[in-house]
């Protein structure tokens, strides 16, 4: 592994290794490494001949000053698994090369805050999109200017931040760039939770409470063989709202749901009936608040 800290020292990385015939795989991060991130690493080493790992907290992508502040910010100890998971997987590994990118925010934004903003149509209309004013046009312009600098044949997303592959690959329906999206399964705890850097936020009670959103999901899944969607939808959202009262919560916990939508899993339009969803298959995603930490989690169906 070798850090770059400079947007030009990276793109002259990658002209000789497109120059040399190299297929180039892209990781985009905001670093706070864990199991999530290097599984989507791991995949690219495994599928490319020289892979980029971007570590970059994009201010631009944050709506709320004090989520930028508080994000996690750990970079070398990030450094340290990317180098433990190069080890761990070289006999499997295709990559001969991995590259840590590490820019700092004027490096990446070198005439300030970028002016561009993007739309995305109905893709960003439903769940984070009007919760989360601007956040995707942050994170295409981040996505966008990683593009440029890494010229990927393929780039790496995870399922967990479902509604931000809808966006990528609109995105590149856009900009028009042969790139390769690659979404990735979401990586989960033993007990069922959805890896996240904000789980480091949930006090030790809450994190033993968090597992019931994936656990409730799972029997949404089970629920969806014989019950109409509105049925799975309300039966989700109240048994989430009403854990604390059938179960034994300590400190006052509860689940508090922002919203649980069934979506067609490309377009990300709220389906009514099962059917509507037979060309790409159905998606629950879910934002759930716990001890004031926001969480998502998604279910196919
Ligand atoms: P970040 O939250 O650091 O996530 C980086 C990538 O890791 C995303 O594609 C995310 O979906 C994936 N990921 C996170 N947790 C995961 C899990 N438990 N299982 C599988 N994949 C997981 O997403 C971003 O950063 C930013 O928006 C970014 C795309 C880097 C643009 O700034």
């Amino acid at each position: 592994m070798k850090q770059i800290l400079k947007a030009a020292e990276l793109t002259s990385a990658v002209n000789i290794a497109r120059q040399e015939g190299k297929q180039i795989g892209l990781v985009p991060t905001m670093g706070a490494l864990h199991e999530g991130h290097l599984s989507l690493i791991e995949r690219a080493l495994k599928e490319n001949d020289l892979v980029v790992v971007s570590l970059f907290v994009n201010p631009i992508q944050f709506n709320n000053k004090e989520d930028l502040e508080k994000y996690p910010r750990t970079i070398e100890k990030d450094l340290e698994l990317i180098k433990s998971l190069e080890l761990k997987v070289k006999s499997e590994a295709k990559a001969k090369e991995l590259l840590a990118f590490t820019p700092t925010v004027d490096e990446m934004y070198p005439d300030g805050e970028p002016k561009e903003v993007y739309h995305f149509g109905p893709v960003e209309e439903v769940m984070e999109g009007p919760r989360r004013p601007g956040h995707f046009s942050g994170v295409a312009v981040v996505v966008r200017r990683l593009f440029d600098l890494a010229q990927p044949h393929r780039a790496y997303f995870g399922e967990k931040d479902y509604q931000q592959i809808a966006v990528i690959r609109n995105l590149l329906e856009q900009i028009k760039y042969p790139i390769e999206l690659v979404p990735c399964p979401i990586v989960r705890a033993d007990d069922g939770l959805a890896l996240s850097s904000r789980n480091m936020r949930l006090s030790p009670e809450a994190r033993q409470m968090a597992p019931a959103i994936n656990a409730t999901l799972e029997q949404a899944a089970e629920m969806a063989e014989y019950e109409e969607v509105d049925d799975v939808k309300e039966w989700v959202l109240d048994t989430l709202a009403s854990y604390h009262e059938v179960n034994d919560c300590p400190n006052g916990l509860c689940f508090e749901p922002e919203y649980f939508e069934i979506v067609d899993a490309i377009t990300l339009q709220p389906i009514d009936d099962w059917d509507e969803a037979e060309e790409h298959g159905a998606v629950g995603c879910i934002a759930v608040w716990l001890d004031g930490v926001r969480l998502i989690d998604i279910v196919k169906f």
